[in-house]
């Protein structure tokens, strides 16, 4: 198992600096081209990291730009267009001044509205939403953002939680209207039982990531915030099954630095990139419930190891000292997912360069708040 800070450097050996001399390639998505980050990172091609012997192996990836703004489009008038606040240098604990992207904010306290709604406003416009409506697995907040959009569009839902996900968790979703499952065990057996109930039903299963229409609504953050912010270098997002990553990756591509950060203890896109395969991991830890993915998505990996310019991993201990400073000097409470990114600039997993300008991605709000400040202390 690496150590804190251990990170994984991609180039796509299509992306080297001689393919690229003169600068970043024109934002084709209407964002302002950044200036360049400087010279490629001197990491591990993907063919040395031992995956596909040359580029012409790799398949294309997934999720296109295209789909992205097509779901920008879908979802907007159902999704909130988040804030970003700046930090000064010395604040949150950072040298250096980040802009964080409060997507903790968003309708149900996750990113994850984006998806759902992209998911489910593409079946309806199509073959058509079933009489059985729609099925979840989830740890928490992607079944809550699958009961909020179905309740906001008029369809029902049944959302399949595993007995380890919180409590608070659970109540967020039956507080939507839908129908709670809990099922011994961990995300993989609450799948499984949701997978029985799309078969036995005909309800339209609605996967957490590994789904396109799911990746490419994720990824209307990142063409947000490209509306938002005149420019910027590097976007740091945490990573479970892969979905919110490589939505984002796949719509920056190669003008943007996307790194990935997840904990010690659930490292899938880590390992994946490491291996050049998809691997299962073993899961545990603080942000289980939300970045507790056994196996990296087959979608994400297709996005990933184009798009994926770092991956790097943080310790428990990590993501609550980042959940205590956003509390502490944002009075914002960020779940031990949506702090994640910021534990990686904090501990140091992720240092930037001098003049880079970084954004972090603070994208979950659904925990109980005395995991973060004791009533005494509040
Ligand atoms: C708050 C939060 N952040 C990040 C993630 C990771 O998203 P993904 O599984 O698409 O990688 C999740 C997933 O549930 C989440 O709830």
């Amino acid at each position: 198992m690496p150590e804190t800070g251990s990170s994984v450097q991609l180039v796509d050996p299509a992306d080297t600096p001689s393919a690229t001399p003169s600068g970043p390639p024109p934002d084709p998505y209407g964002a302002p081209a950044a200036p360049w980050p400087g010279p490629a990172p001197s990491g591990v091609p993907l063919a040395a990291a031992g995956g596909a012997a040359s580029s012409a192996m790799v398949p294309e990836p997934l999720v296109t730009p295209d789909m992205i703004a097509a779901a920008r489009a879908r979802v907007s008038p159902f999704v909130r267009r988040t804030p970003i606040i700046s930090t000064r240098p010395g604040e949150l604990g950072l040298v250096h001044g980040v802009a964080l992207k409060l997507e903790l904010l968003q309708y149900t306290g996750s990113f994850k509205a984006r998806g759902a709604f992209n998911k489910i406003l593409v079946a309806a416009a199509g073959s058509g939403v079933p009489e059985a409506g729609l099925v979840a697995a989830s740890g928490g907040n992607h079944g809550a953002a699958v009961a909020y959009a179905a309740r906001r569009l008029g369809y029902r839902a049944e959302i399949f939680v595993p007995a380890s996900s919180p409590v608070m968790k659970r109540d967020r979703i039956a507080s939507f209207g839908a129908v709670v499952h809990v099922v011994e065990g961990l995300y993989d057996d609450a799948q499984a039982a949701a997978n029985a109930h799309q078969y036995e039903t005909g309800a339209m299963l609605v996967h957490p990531y590994e789904d396109v229409d799911v990746v490419a609504g994720q990824g209307t953050m990142a063409a947000e915030l490209g509306d938002q912010l005149d420019s910027y270098d590097t976007l740091l997002v945490a990573t479970g099954g892969g979905g919110f990553t490589a939505g984002q990756a796949a719509w920056v591509r190669d003008t943007r630095k996307i790194v990935s950060v997840e904990p010690i203890t659930s490292q899938c896109l880590h390992t994946a990139l490491t291996a050049g395969e998809l691997r299962d991991v073993e899961v545990s830890g603080v942000a289980s419930d939300s970045l507790g993915a056994r196996r990296l998505g087959a979608i994400a990996w297709s996005v990933a190891r184009h798009f994926v310019d770092e991956s790097v991993v943080v310790t428990d201990d990590d993501i609550r000292a980042a959940q205590r400073v956003l509390w502490d000097e944002l009075r914002l409470i960020a779940e031990p997912g949506g702090a994640t990114a910021l534990a990686a600039l904090r501990c140091g997993a992720y240092v930037p360069e001098r003049g880079e300008r970084v954004v972090v991605a603070a994208c979950g709000s659904n925990c109980d708040p005395s995991t973060i400040v004791p009533p005494s202390a509040a």
